[in-house]
This record gives structure tokens, sequence and C-alpha cells, in this order.
């Protein structure tokens, strides 16, 4: 009941009278522009954003620096809890090592336990709302949220993606690499027992394989704005 009532105050609709705060969840799979988008998102609409998937990518990241075995639940729980925040903005986070690493202390239950407050409270506490992107976050992290949106596109353009993002022909891993390292991820998130990545029943699906970053972002807010009309329609 009080968890209820927590994620309801989460996407809570109790902002600056007259402006009912918004509450984003954007989930998808690896590489699929999530980041991009809620970027872009949050800004337009004047939301705070959180990128849930750092998170899980300095506690793999710590796990890996510690020598630590992902494997171990009590460990990296551990140092999920005690978080390095300092982590965050670590220019090895966006390694494909701890990509790899963050789904595999994904995995337990223990280490979502840990982060999934400070997801929520971070949700609360934005004054005009905010946008989280992730795996979980329509599903588990925020179910109450006003729009969600679950972003895919192949895995062919996903790697290509990300093999860009890398470098290129100048990174040190070649394409076929980082596509085979997508696919495994995204198999063991979506096979996963806590948690799994997978759409919301409500939310909205967007295949950007054959779009552009403007031509999603503008899809998204097509969305986004039909929601915010039909509430305010609702509240009329
Ligand atoms: O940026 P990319 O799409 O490659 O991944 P990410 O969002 O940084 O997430 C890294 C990993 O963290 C994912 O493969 C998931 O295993 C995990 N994750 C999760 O389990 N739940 C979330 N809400 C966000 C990320």
């Amino acid at each position: 009941m009080a968890e209820t009532a927590r994620m309801a105050n989460a996407a809570g609709k109790t902002g600056t009278p007259g402006e009912p705060r918004l509450v984003i969840a954007i989930d998808g799979p690896a590489a699929a522009g999530k980041g991009t988008l809620a970027r872009r998102i949050a800004a337009h609409y004047d939301l705070q954003y959180l990128d849930t998937g750092a998170l899980y990518r300095a506690v793999g990241l710590a796990m890996l620096r510690a020598g630590l075995d992902t494997d171990d639940e009590q460990a990296a729980a551990e140092v999920a809890r005690k978080l390095d925040v300092s982590l965050l903005q670590d220019p090895e986070l966006r390694s494909i090592e701890a990509g790899d690493a963050a789904s595999k202390v994904a995995r337990h239950k223990a280490v979502r336990a840990a982060l999934l407050d400070f997801q929520r409270d971070f949700a609360r506490q934005a004054p005009r709302g905010a946008v989280l992107d992730g795996r979980d976050i329509g599903t588990v992290v925020l179910p109450g949220a006003d729009v969600k949106l679950f972003i895919t596109a192949s895995p062919e353009v996903r790697a290509r993606r990300r093999w860009l993002e890398l470098g290129g022909e100048r990174a040190d891993t070649p394409y076929e690499e980082v596509l085979r390292v997508v696919k495994e991820r995204d198999a063991r998130d979506a096979s996963r027992a806590e948690a799994p990545m997978k759409p919301a029943e409500d939310a909205h699906l967007l295949d950007t394989s054959e779009l552009d970053i403007d031509a999603a972002f503008q899809a998204a807010l097509r969305i986004i704005d039909a929601r915010i009309d039909a509430r305010r329609n609702s509240d009329a």
C-alpha cells in the first residue's frame, strides 16, 4: 500500500499550480538512442534527466576496478549501496567493458533494490518532472509515469551507431564485435528474472531503424504532446 502511494507520488501531478508535472519513462535495448532522445526531450519540456544505465555502469566499473566477481551478488550490492558518484563522470563509463559488467551486475535483485529509491526519489523531487531512461523504468521504477516510450532499432543499426560512437574505423573494436556484444547484452537483459527489459503494456513503441535523431525526436514529441493534450482535456 505504502509502495503504491510512493509510486503514484513518483509520477505525481502535484507540481506548480496550473502546470502539472510530467514524468516520462524511456526504455529499450542497448544503443537504441534512448540517451540522446531523453536529453532532448528533457530540454524541450524543461524536465530533469536521469540516465539510469549510468548507475549500473558505475557499479560494474567499480567491480572491475576492484577485481571483484560480477557474479557475486553480495559484493555487487555493497558497491551499489555505497556507490561512488564521481564514477558517473568517468570517461570509461561508456566503454564496452563497463556496459557488459553493468548488465551482469544488473541481474542481481539486491543491486536493483539498492538503486531503486535513488531513481524514484530523483523523479519525485524534480520540480517540473523528469525523464528517466533505462530498461525497467516503465515497468518497475515508475509504473505510473505519464508517458512511456520503448525505443528500438534493429541490432545491426544499433551496433553501427555504438561503433561510430566508439570512433568507427578509428575504434579498437571492430563492428562485428560490437554487434556480438550488443546482441549478447540484450539477450541477458531481456531474459533475466529481475526486472527484465520489456515494454510496459501501455508503452508506445518507437522503432528508429529508419529514423535519424531529429525524426525520432519529432515522433516522440507527437506522442508526448498528444498525452499532454489528453490530460488537459480530461482535467477540464
Ligand atoms: O547506453 P546503453 O543502451 O548501451 O546501456 P545503458 O542504458 O547504459 O545500460 C547498461 C546496462 O545497465 C544495461 O545493459 C542493463 O543491463 C542495465 N540497466 C538495467 O538493468 N536497468 C536500467 N534501468 C538501466 C540499465
